[in-house]
Formats: C-alpha cells, structure tokens, sequence
C-alpha cells in the first residue's frame, strides 16, 4: 500500500470508527459488534506502525493513555467555571422564579421559560477543541484555573477525539475555524462501580464509597493508564462558545450533533409548576438511572435572558441546582441492641444520634445479623455513614474507624434470648440467630401485630398500640384470645369508650370469616409469606389437609423449596400450635376455601406500580390471584405484566428496559374479565 492509499484507509477508518463511538454512547446502540469494531481498530492501529507520521491526535489509537505524568500543569480557563446554587424544595423554587422575574422587563418575563436536565454527580470537565480536534482537556480547579487531564480524558471514549460535521455551513465553519469550548460532567455509570468495587473485594482491597469519588479520583490521576481502566463517561451539559444558539434546547441539540451525549432526560418546562413535576418524576425514576444524580438542573431557557441576569458570587442567577435530599449522613453509633422478630430472629439494630437523612430523622439503622456487624467492623461509638433509599430501612454503609477515640466498644451477640432468658441458636445454613423459646413474649408480641396486619386477618382498628395495651392488661396471650374480647374488657383501657369498644368487637368478629390463604399467612410461619400461603391453599384446600400432609407431599409442591416446607411441617407438628388452631376454632374462625373461579392468568405474574382508580390495590392483587396469575413485588425478566397506573415508579422503567409488557388499569380489568 503507498502511502496515499493508506493516508485515505486511515481517514476513512477513523470515520467508521468514530460512526460507531458516536452510535454507541450517544444513540445508545449498535450497528456492528464489539469484535467487528476492535478489528477495524487493529488494522488502523497496524496501518499506522506502518507509517507513523500519519498517526494525528484525533486517531481513536491515542485514547490509551501515554507515561504517566510528574505533576498537571494549570490551565487558565477561557471563562470562569461557575457552580451552581442549590435549593430542596417548591417554595425555595418559586422564591428563586421571583428574584429572576424581578430582574427581567414585562416582555422578558413573557419569554421566561424552563430548560431542566439531570443534574449529574460527577467531576466537571472543560474540553477545548481547536478547529474541530480535541486540544485540551481541564478541571474546573478554582473556576478561573484548573488542571490540564487531557491525556486522561482521551482514554474515554465518550468524548469525541474529534467534533462531528454540523449540517448548517455557518456553524461548521466556525468549528473547524478556532475554538469551540465544551463543558460536561464527568461520570461513572452505577454497573461499572459494581464492577469496580467487586473486583476490589476479590483483590482483598478497600471498597470505594461511590461512582462520584471514583469518577474524580480517576480523572486527576497521573497515571493515565489507571484512567483508561475505569470505564467512565462523559456527559455534556454547556457550549460555551457561540455557534449561534439562542436557547438552552438548541445548546443540548448542538451538543449531540458535535458528537457528545447530552443527558437522557431533558424537559422544556413553561412554568415552574411543570418544572415541579418533572423534579418529582425524577425523584422516582432515579434509582433505576444507570448514572447516579443528586438533583435536576433548572436554566432559564433563553441564553439572552441568561446573559442578563449575571452571576453572584460562585454560581450563574439564571440557573439553579433543584435537589433530592441527601441520602447519605454521618452519625454516631450510641448502642447495638438485639431486637426480637416474630419469626423468633434475633436482628441486631444500631441506635444512633439522631440525624436528617433523605428528608427524615433517622435513629435506628439494621445492622441485619453477626457477620454484617463483622465485616463492616461498626463498634458502639463509632462514627458510620448511613444510608436511606426510598422506603427501604436505613443501612449503615460504612464505619469511619479512623475517627476512633479508643473507648469504642465491640459488640458481643448474645447468647441468650435479651426477652425471655432462652439460649439463642443459629443454624449452619443460616445467617440469623434465633431463640430457641417458642413462646417467647416478643415473639408473640410480633406475632400479634402480624396476625391483625393488612394482608392477614385485616382487623380494622386493632394495631400495635391496642395489642400491647392488651397483652399489658393480660387480656390476650394468643391470637385465639382477640376472637374471646368483649366490649366490657374493652372499657378499662386507654382511649376507650362504649362506641369504640363496640366498633372494635364488631370489627374482630367480621373478619371471623378468613380466607385460608390470609389464614396462613396471618400464623406467621417462617418463611410463610403471601405468596407461599396462598400456593398452600390452591395446592390443599383446606387446613385439615395441610395439617395432615407430610414432608414429602409438601416438598413437592410447585413453588415450595426444601427450606420452607421443612418450616411448615415443624410449625404443625408443634402440639402448642395444634392447640392454638384448635382455640381459634373454638373461638369462632371459620376458614373458607374459594377455589379461583376463572384461571384466565394462570402462570403470568404480575408487578404493579403507580395508583389505580377503580380498585384499590389489594383489590387488584387479590382478583389476579383468583384468575390464577401472581404478583410480585419486583420486575424481573420473569415478569409476564407490568400494571401501570397513575404516576408510576421506577418500576415502569425498569419494565421498559426489561421489555416486558406494560398494561394499564383497562386493560387489566379485560383480561380479570375475558
Ligand atoms: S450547569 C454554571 N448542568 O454541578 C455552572 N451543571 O454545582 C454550570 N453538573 O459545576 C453548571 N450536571 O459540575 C450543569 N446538567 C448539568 C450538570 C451540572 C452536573 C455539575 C457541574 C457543576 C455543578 C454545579
């Protein structure tokens, strides 16, 4: 091959290769396979040994990264680097809209609208590109001089070594004549911090808190190579230099025509209350996103209203940050207490110094059994962070032992049940202690609370507090004993008059009356759940049998595994549950089997996310279980149905991804009919 030849080989497989960067991290798809891609880089990469003064800066075969640097030199930035100011909540947006107005004449106010994007969590990155090619890459630093990383951010792949050709002539006469000035954020993606931190732990290593340190640790590193292998991303959010635009929109639609992924979730919001909406719809979908994001950016569209309304201090006026509230928070670990499920485990609970996390104050956090406690090494009187996603009970995520004064004490698990005095056991194959006394007062208790809950014997009225006032005043022992209450054992007790102690009776002795399946469930068997109670019922249909049924025939059952059948034969053959049930019957508890009348959704589960408005949702979860189908509580590619009603969660998105099929309330209510 002469050198001509190979000089247009060369530029046409930088093109094709580019193609194909730009189709991956921008469209987020693929024409040609990783392996087809890699080939046509090898022979780029073999074509330039051959003639080494063609290899230029923009080849996709300078992103490995060269010798690793003594120290970055400074940069000074063209503009400032701002930041942006933060607000958490409605009225400090609305208060934000006022001061903006204030600045603006009646016709600006008219044109005042919204551009909302992703507020990503990473480290902030200016990229230069002299006459279209890749020249400089800095950090933000003080906002008027940061570090020159450019080696580093060569090696991701998500910024273009070279700006893509724009279709209008006047814009890209500017790019490929003179400095066009990118700015962005760089990331790591929730998947490659998994991977990350797995391969840490196999190598013994400390773990890294999140994607954002490690996203910022990679990019100032002297190392370029060590850059190269953490697989970050980079997302742009501003154009600083003028290719004519005129809005925020046209800023983020110029951005992916230069070849840049812009933010996957971008709204032009009229007015601050649409802004609201799509804040809380983030707020849902967050979890599911593949980038972790503490909060949306909220820009006054119109870059000229933008211009004039300036900077104070640190930040633009014209943009603000709009956050969730944070969900990670340092505190003190004051004690580790055991606490006593109804199941008999034993779960040890950290008791903290009260501190905000995610909007509420948290003061307990489960520290889930021995071997967490071990491996995150938590004494009392440990600082620790914690954490809090969504509903989900606060997790400590970590200890900080260098915070350590010395007088942390470990704690010791114990060997006796701290309610009832009996010796606690755990089994080889499991990670929970329990206490070995089945009639341990905090069991029952617990198993009292179950018993009347939602989805068991749903007693109107009767909860947690009734309960203990009940056991206080020894009225009850057993679940039997609520079915022997009278209204004259009623009236003694906190808060009790005749009317509601008659409405609390009426109330226990309508829900006499059970379901098998809620029957079941309402016993608090291990390992019992909704799900199980109700394969029970189907497979037996009636409590005699199941009762009567041997290991064998239960093991056999669909969906009932080894461990759970083994639980429910011991729970029958204990004489003191045989004369529990005998004492609900005697009491009044009449258990009825309704075998499903049409199995229409016989073998389909389904998830169900988002409000429904003709039926309530246990309504719906009880209807697809008659027709035959399931519900779970997650979407897995196992799901055969998503009901999506009102205002969905972040399982509707994950269906999405998953593609599995996304139903609506009418449609439900057709196939429950058909
Ligand atoms: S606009 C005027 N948009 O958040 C400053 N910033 O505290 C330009 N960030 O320094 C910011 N995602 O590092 C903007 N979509 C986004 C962003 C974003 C993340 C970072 C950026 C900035 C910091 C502001």
């Amino acid at each position: 091959m002469t050198k001509a030849e190979a000089q247009q080989r060369i530029d046409k497989l930088k093109k094709e290769i580019d193609h194909h960067r730009y189709l991956y991290h921008v469209e987020d798809r693929q024409e040609i396979s990783d392996a087809a891609l890699d080939s046509l880089k090898h022979e780029l990469e073999r074509l330039e040994q051959q003639f080494p003064d063609l290899i230029t800066a923009d080849s996709p075969t300078q992103r490995v990264g060269g010798e690793p640097l003594p120290e970055f030199q400074k940069v000074q930035h063209t503009q400032r680097m701002l930041s942006l100011n933060d607000i958490f909540s409605f009225e400090e947006l609305q208060a934000w809209e006022d001061r903006v107005k204030k600045l603006l004449s009646a016709g600006e106010q008219k044109q005042l609208g919204y551009f909302v994007e992703l507020k990503m969590d990473g480290l902030a990155i200016s990229l230069l590109y002299r006459d279209g090619v890749l020249a400089r890459a800095s950090t933000r630093g003080d906002g008027y001089i940061g570090e020159d990383v450019t080696e580093n951010m060569k090696t991701i792949e998500a910024i273009p070594l070279r700006l893509r050709v724009l279709k209008n002539i006047t814009q890209q006469n500017r790019v490929i004549r003179g400095e066009v000035e990118i700015r962005g954020e760089v990331v790591m993606s929730k998947k490659a911090f998994a991977n990350l931190n797995a391969a840490q732990k196999k190598k013994k290593e400390p773990l890294y808190a999140n994607p954002r340190n490690v996203a910022a640790g990679s990019v100032r590193q002297l190392n370029p190579k060590v850059t190269a292998s953490r697989k970050l991303d980079f997302v742009a959010y501003d154009l600083v230099s003028d290719l004519g635009q005129e809005t925020h929109s046209e800023v983020h639609s110029l951005l992916r025509q230069l070849g840049f992924k812009a933010g996957d979730h971008n709204y032009t919001s009229a007015n601050i209350q649409e802004v609201e909406k799509v804040h809380t719809q983030i707020g849902k979908l967050r979890e599911s996103l593949p980038y972790w994001t503490d909060g949306i950016v909220v820009n006054v569209n119109h870059l000229s209203l933008f211009q004039k309304l300036g900077v104070v201090g640190k930040a633009p006026r014209g943009a603000v940050a709009y956050k969730y509230p944070a969900e990670q928070a340092t505190t003190v670990v004051e004690d580790i207490q055991v606490q006593i499920g109804r199941t008999g485990a034993l779960t040890p609970v950290a008791h903290l110094r009260p501190v905000q996390v995610a909007g509420t104050t948290v003061s307990r956090a489960t520290l889930h059994n021995e071997d967490e406690i071990a491996r995150l090494d938590v004494r009392i009187g440990d600082t620790v962070i914690v954490q809090k996603a969504g509903d989900i009970i606060p997790d400590i995520v970590q200890g900080l032992p260098k915070l350590r004064t010395g007088k942390e004490r470990r704690f010791h698990f114990p060997k006796k049940c701290p309610i009832c005095g009996s010796a606690v056991e755990r089994q080889a194959d499991q990670a929970a202690y329990y206490c070995s006394n089945t009639f341990c007062f905090a069991q029952a208790r617990e198993g009292l609370y179950h018993f009347v809950s939602k989805s068991a014997f749903d007693i109107d009225g009767l909860g947690p507090k009734i309960i203990d006032q009940l056991l206080e005043h020894e009225l009850i022992r057993d679940p039997a004993d609520i079915f022997a209450l009278r209204e004259a054992d009623l009236l003694p007790l906190d808060g009790f008059a005749e009317v509601s102690a008659r409405n609390l009776i009426q109330a226990i002795t309508a829900k006499k009356r059970i379901s098998l399946a809620r029957f079941l469930y309402a016993l608090g068997i291990r390992h019992v759940g909704e799900e199980t109670a109700i394969a029970l019922a189907q497979h037996f249909h009636a409590l005699d049998a199941i009762t009567a049924a041997s290991l064998e025939e239960l093991e056999a059952i669909h969906d009932i595994g080894g461990i759970v059948a083994k639980s429910i034969y011991a729970y029958f053959a204990e004489p003191a549950h045989q004369k529990l049930l005998k004492k609900l019957a005697q009491n009044g508890v009449e258990i009825i089997y309704q075998a499903p009348k049409r199995r229409t959704l016989e073998g389909k589960t389904f998830v169900l996310t988002g409000g429904l408005s003709s039926l309530t949702r246990d309504e719906a979860k009880d209807r697809i279980r008659r027709a035959g189908g399931s519900i779970s509580s997650s979407v897995s590619q196992k799901t055969d149905y998503v009901v999506a009603g009102e205002d969905p969660g972040s399982k509707y998105d994950k269906a999405k991804e998953l593609n599995v099929a996304i139903i609506n309330e009418k449609e439900l209510l057709q196939m429950l009919d058909s």
